[in-house]
């Protein structure tokens, strides 16, 4: 499974992408906003730390300014990921830049069917958005279980589940378990990951008794 980065904050892709766990990014208008930068400038720099894909959201609703604005984003850098929304604009901006070589982020997937239309259209990922659905007291897992089967069903459905709206290292571990291909995890999320009180525990008693020990090992 590939972890993606869920943030526009170049200071904790850089320390996050010193783990060797990152393999990409996903930002948007509202964590473009929250980083305070002109977002030609910190996609720039996030492109240059990761070398898997970063994600750059349109904000046009209609096609052709979509295709516009997708083709300007990925100039930034090659390893661009243009994210779209999931609507008809978006799916058919989908075609036209994936039809030119560019990965595609199709986002805001909160039905099987809505991940079947992205498929269809070429994209590269799909976003399904697991907390906002787990937030309205819906099963934002098994959207992710029901895409996986769907998209298995059929070969040349080849799109990668993308599961995002994480909010616990529980959906981690969820996304995991029901098959997502890439988990895009909040800077805190991620760093949670490792935790576990018996290994915190365990570590502490190996120290303590190895103190005992005398010994060293260089
Ligand atoms: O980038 C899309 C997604 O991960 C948003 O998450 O927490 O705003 O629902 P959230």
């Amino acid at each position: 499974m590939q972890f993606f980065v869920d943030t526009a904050d170049v200071e904790e892709i850089r320390s996050l992408a010193e783990t060797g766990m990152l393999d990409g990014v996903t930002t948007n208008p509202s964590l473009i906003m929250k980083a305070g930068r002109p977002m030609a400038d910190v996609i720039a720099e996030i492109a240059g730390i990761v070398d898997g894909p970063v994600s750059a959201e349109v904000t046009a609703i209609e096609t052709a300014q979509m295709i516009a604005e997708g083709r300007r984003l990925a100039e930034i850098a090659p390893n661009v990921a243009v994210k779209l929304p999931l609507t008809w604009d978006g799916l058919k901006a989908c075609r036209a830049l994936t039809a030119d070589g560019h990965m595609v982020n199709i986002t805001l997937c909160f039905s099987s069917a809505q991940a079947l239309l992205a498929a269809k259209a070429g994209a590269t990922f799909v976003s399904p958005f697991i907390g906002r659905l787990d937030d309205l007291g819906l099963d934002g897992m098994k959207l992710i279980e029901e895409i996986r089967t769907i998209y298995d069903n059929y070969e040349e459905l080849q799109t990668e589940v993308l599961a995002a709206s994480i909010r616990t290292t529980n959906h981690v571990q969820l996304a995991a378990l029901g098959g997502a291909d890439i988990a895009t995890v909040p800077p805190a999320i991620l760093t949670k990951l490792i935790q576990h009180p018996l290994t915190e525990r365990g570590l502490e008693q190996f120290l303590a008794d190895w103190k005992t020990s005398g010994q060293s090992i260089l």
